[in-house]
């Protein structure tokens, strides 16, 4: 195992790290995986209380999403989706649109390719309407959309973003209802509808050179779980309309079940212009990302000219491995009725986690379909470490967002495993080095 995290740290850049970290918190070396637990090379098991960065719905090794794919790379593992098709591609859009009302599908490799092409998109659209000015974006505070230089662009995390200012192009900010901010008295209906104003504020301004408006619905996810209330999404959504801007749904984190619905913007009775959807969408299997929109903006790339087209392309666009066990993850949607499902564990695992909720380190404590959270009020420095290794040696694999800790785990995950957690939880929380 030392070998293994030397070569690693050798030989492997480690995503979102400092690698001179590695030195004192080395990475957790895997072997293999089964259910919500990751298992490394001495046996040793960790409970995937994160779902590996969110991807994960069904578990690790899942037998329906593992027979997909065995059952594809018998037939074909990939080909190209520019002058040609296949069957697993086209029954995945025909899907996603029932489930989406969006009936057109564009396919990217992850979340960020996803947001580059919606952002694309939405631009080339009001191009093609003859409205070349409508190519700025508004996003809103705290937001997350990915790394890559456009994504970054409608980013608003410092963190990630001050280092690369001077290659990203400028967005505006509009005031996030992160129901934490509202006044004391204030409900989180009445500070998202206060937040919504000041979008609409913006609107009245700038539309004209506004191509869309992009959000993280009802959860902002890297920030820190940030969650808010549906009321707006739904005046997002009338404002866009009102306005003449685009609205794109960034549901690459919280589609495919995670706040409770298939997609979150059920819950505010909202069709965004676009949806991003990646994470889940293969069960944490394989990357892949799509983009589904509407006939009306469909219709506006649609002819004689090859530059009307939306000329953009990722090699593996439309895997037909990744579409597989999309499909499958799909089929176990339906077969295991699992949003109903959820609805009830939810219940339950909020129950579990009430020792956690009452414990006098512990504020803010949020829940949201399968995603809890909450912020720990004196977290110091490094906090986030010391809290990650303690729930190592308690068998948990969690990763707090700064002071933010949260709980994201497959849908696989039993009440006894949970119990398991809440207990690993409230000894990070108890640990006097944490
Ligand atoms: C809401 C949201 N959008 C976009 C992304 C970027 O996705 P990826 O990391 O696959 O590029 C993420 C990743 O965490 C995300 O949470």
């Amino acid at each position: 195992m030392d070998d293994l995290l030397n070569r690693t740290r050798a030989a492997v850049w480690h995503p979102c790290t400092q690698m001179k970290q590695l030195e004192a918190a080395p990475p957790l070396a895997i072997a293999r995986g089964e259910g919500p637990w990751l298992i490394d090379p001495d046996g040793n098991r960790y409970l995937d209380a994160i779902s590996s960065w969110w991807v994960n719905l069904f578990g690790h090794c899942n037998p329906r999403i593992n027979a997909a794919i065995t059952d594809q790379l018998g037939k074909i593992e990939h080909v190209m989706l520019a002058g040609a098709t296949h069957a697993p591609v086209v029954e995945l859009s025909e899907r996603l649109a029932r489930l989406t009302g969006l009936g057109h599908a564009f396919y990217g490799s992850d979340g960020s390719s996803a947001t580059e092409i919606a952002l694309k998109m939405s631009a080339h659209f009001w191009l093609n309407a003859g409205q070349s000015q409508k190519n700025g974006f508004i996003s809103l505070k705290n937001g997350y959309h990915g790394e890559t230089i456009g994504a970054l662009s409608v980013t608003d995390m410092s963190l990630f973003k001050s280092t690369y200012s001077p290659l990203l192009r400028h967005t505006v900010q509009v005031p996030v209802p992160d129901a934490r901010l509202a006044e004391p008295g204030e409900s989180a209906e009445a500070f998202a509808l206060r937040c919504a104003a000041a979008l609409e504020a913006h609107l009245a301004g700038h539309a004209a050179e506004t191509a869309a408006f992009i959000l993280e619905p009802l959860v902002q996810g890297a920030t820190g779980m940030a969650m808010y209330h549906p009321a707006y999404l739904t005046r997002a959504r009338e404002l866009c309309t009102r306005y003449g801007v685009h609205l794109i749904a960034d549901e690459i984190a919280v589609g495919f079940g995670r706040t409770g619905t298939m997609f979150a913007c059920e819950q505010a009775g909202v069709r965004p212009d676009f949806i991003c959807l990646s994470k889940g969408i293969t069960g944490g299997y394989l990357p892949l990302s799509a983009v589904l929109t509407t006939d009306i903006v469909y219709a506006a790339f649609y002819g004689d000219a090859t530059t009307r087209g939306f000329l953009h392309s990722h090699s593996y666009t439309g895997n037909p491995l990744a579409c597989r066990a999309a499909l499958a993850v799909l089929d176990i949607f339906e077969d295991d009725r699992v949003i109903a499902a959820n609805r009830l564990k939810s219940i339950e695992f909020t129950a579990i986690l009430s020792e956690v909720a009452a414990h006098p380190r512990v504020c803010h404590f949020r829940h949201l379909g399968m995603i809890w959270a909450f912020d720990v009020a004196d977290a110091t420095p490094g906090f986030s470490t010391r809290f990650h290794q303690t729930a190592l040696a308690n068998s948990v694999f969690m990763r707090p967002i700064g002071g933010t800790v949260y709980v994201m785990p497959p849908y696989v995950t039993h009440a006894d495993e949970m119990r398991s957690l809440a207990k690993a939880t409230l000894a990070c929380l108890d640990h006097p080095d944490v």
